[in-house]
C-alpha cells in the first residue's frame, strides 16, 4: 500500500481537485484506492457527493468512539473508498496535542488497512498543524499542487522546508512531486512561473503532468462527481488520467528497483561478495518495437536516447518485420519514429501527448 499525501499550505492550489480526481482515476485504472478527507472542511467528500453532517470520520477514530474500518464508506466510485471529514475534524488538533502519538497515530492507524488497498490519498487541509504533520509522516510520497500564482511560490519553499525540516527530524526521506494546476499556457505570467519552477527544482521533483485550467474541474467538484465522469473526453479528465498512470509507474519503478537490488544482493552474496564492495544500479528493461519493413527506413528519437535517431538502438530485419530494440531503466519516456527522415508519432502507439512545437509524442511507459 503506498500512501500519498497531497499537501501545500497555501489555500485553493488544487489539492482537494487533486486528490479527489486522482483517486477516482486510480480506481478506474483498477487500483483499490482509499481516499482520506483529512480537511475539516469536508470539500473532498463533498466532492464525491457525499453529506457528512450524520457520518462518523477521523476523529471519532481518534477519539477512541470507533475503529478505522468503520468510517469507511465503501465504493463511492468504482475502486474507490472513502474516509469522510467531520467539522468535529476541526477539533483533533487539540485532541492529537494530548498525545504521545500525536504526530504518527495516522500512520499507525492505516496499517490496519494495509493489506487492503494499492493506495492512500490524503487529502490535506490549508494549514501545516498536525493533522498534516499525521499526514506528512505517514506519507510515502508527496504530491504538491502549485498553482500558477506568485503567491503559490511562497507555499512551496514553506512547505519544502517543513518537509526538510521533518525529514530530518525523524530521519525520513520523503519524495515530493509539484504537481502545476490551473495551467494556462496563454498566459505570460504561467509560462514565467512553470520556467522558474524548472530552474529551481530537480527534474525528479516535477510531475511531467500539468493540469490544465478549466471551468470543467469546478462544475465536476459542484456536480459531486470525478471529471472522468463528469466531462470524460476534456482536457482535465486526460490531464488526471495521465496524473494516474505517473503514480502508477513510479510505484512500479520502485517495486522493480527494489526486486532488482534484492536479486543483485542475494547475487553478490551468493559470490560472497563483500557488502561494503556491492554494487546497486537499476535493472534495464529490454523494448522491441514492431514495424512493418514495409512502411520505410524507421530511426526511433526519444528522451532515453537524448533525441538522437537510433542512438543506442538495435535494428532487426526479419520476413516483413523490422524490430527496434533498446535497453532503458523503467520510467515514463517521450519519443517520435523517423520514417524515411519525416519525424512523426508512433502511429502503433495510441498513447500521445502534446509537444512543444504543436505536434504529438509518443508515449512510453515502462
Ligand atoms: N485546474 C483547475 N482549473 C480551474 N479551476 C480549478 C482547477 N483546480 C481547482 N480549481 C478550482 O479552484 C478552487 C480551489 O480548488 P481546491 O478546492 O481543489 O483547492 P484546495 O487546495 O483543496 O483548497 P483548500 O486549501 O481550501 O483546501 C475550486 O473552486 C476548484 O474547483
Ligand atoms: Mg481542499
Amino acid at each position: 500500500m503506498k500512501i500519498i499525501a497531497i499537501a501545500n499550505q497555501k489555500g485553493g492550489c488544487g489539492k482537494t481537485t487533486t486528490a479527489i480526481n486522482l483517486s477516482a482515476c486510480l480506481g478506474r485504472k483498477n487500483q483499490r484506492v482509499l481516499l482520506l478527507d483529512m480537511d475539516p472542511q469536508g470539500h473532498a467528500s463533498l466532492g464525491l457527493g457525499q453529506q457528512t453532517s450524520e457520518l462518523s470520520g477521523l476523529y471519532e477514530v481518534i477519539n477512541n468512539e470507533t475503529c478505522l474500518s468503520d468510517v469507511i464508506l465503501p465504493a463511492t466510485q468504482q475502486g474507490l473508498d472513502l474516509i469522510p471529514s467531520t467539522i468535529s475534524l476541526a477539533a483533533a488538533e487539540h485532541l492529537l496535542s494530548c498525545m504521545p502519538e500525536r504526530d504518527r497515530l495516522l500512520g499507525m492507524l492505516l496499517e490496519q488497512v494495509e493489506n487492503d488497498y494499492d493506495y492512500v490519498i490524503i487529502d490535506c487541509p490549508p494549514s501545516l498543524g498536525l493533522l498534516s504533520i499525521n499526514a506528512l509522516l505517514a506519507a510515502d510520497q508527496v504530491i504538491m499542487p502549485v498553482e500558477m500564482s506568485l503567491f503559490s511560490l511562497d507555499g512551496i519553499h514553506r512547505l519544502r522546508e517543513t518537509i526538510d525540516m521533518i525529514s530530518a527530524q525523524y530521519d525520513l526521506n520523503i519524495p515530493f512531486t509539484l504537481l502545476p494546476t490551473m495551467v494556462d499556457l496563454r498566459t505570460r505570467l504561467t509560462r514565467e512561473f512553470l520556467e522558474h519552477i524548472e530552474n529551481n527544482y530537480k527534474p525528479e521533483e516535477i510531475s511531467d503532468i500539468h493540469i490544465h485550467h478549466t471551468v470543467r474541474l469546478k462544475e465536476a467538484v459542484c456536480n459531486g462527481t470525478p471529471i472522468i465522469d463528469y466531462a470524460p473526453n476534456s482536457i482535465a479528465a486526460n490531464d488526471y488520467d495521465q496524473l494516474a498512470d505517473e503514480v502508477i509507474a513510479g510505484t512500479d519503478r520502485l517495486a522493480t528497483e527494489e526486486l532488482g537490488m534484492q536479486i543483485e544482493r542475494m547475487e553478490q552474496l551468493k559470490e560472497g561478495i563483500p557488502e561494503d564492495n556491492w554494487v546497486q544500479h537499476n535493472p534495464l528493461q529490454q523494448v522491441i518495437l514492431n514495424y512493418q519493413r514495409s512502411s520505410g527506413d524507421i530511426q526511433i528519437a526519444g528522451d532515453f536516447n537524448g533525441w538522437i535517431p537510433d542512438k543506442d538502438v538495435e535494428t532487426h530485419v526479419s520476413n516483413d518485420r523490422l524490430q527496434k530494440i533498446f535497453n532503458i531503466e523503467p520510467g515514463r519516456y517521450e519519443y517520435r519514429i523517423i520514417v524515411d527522415g519525416v519525424w512523426q508519432h508512433d502511429p502503433n502507439n495510441p498513447k500521445q501527448v502534446e509537444n512543444e512545437i504543436g505536434g504529438s509524442n509518443s508515449l512510453l511507459q515502462i
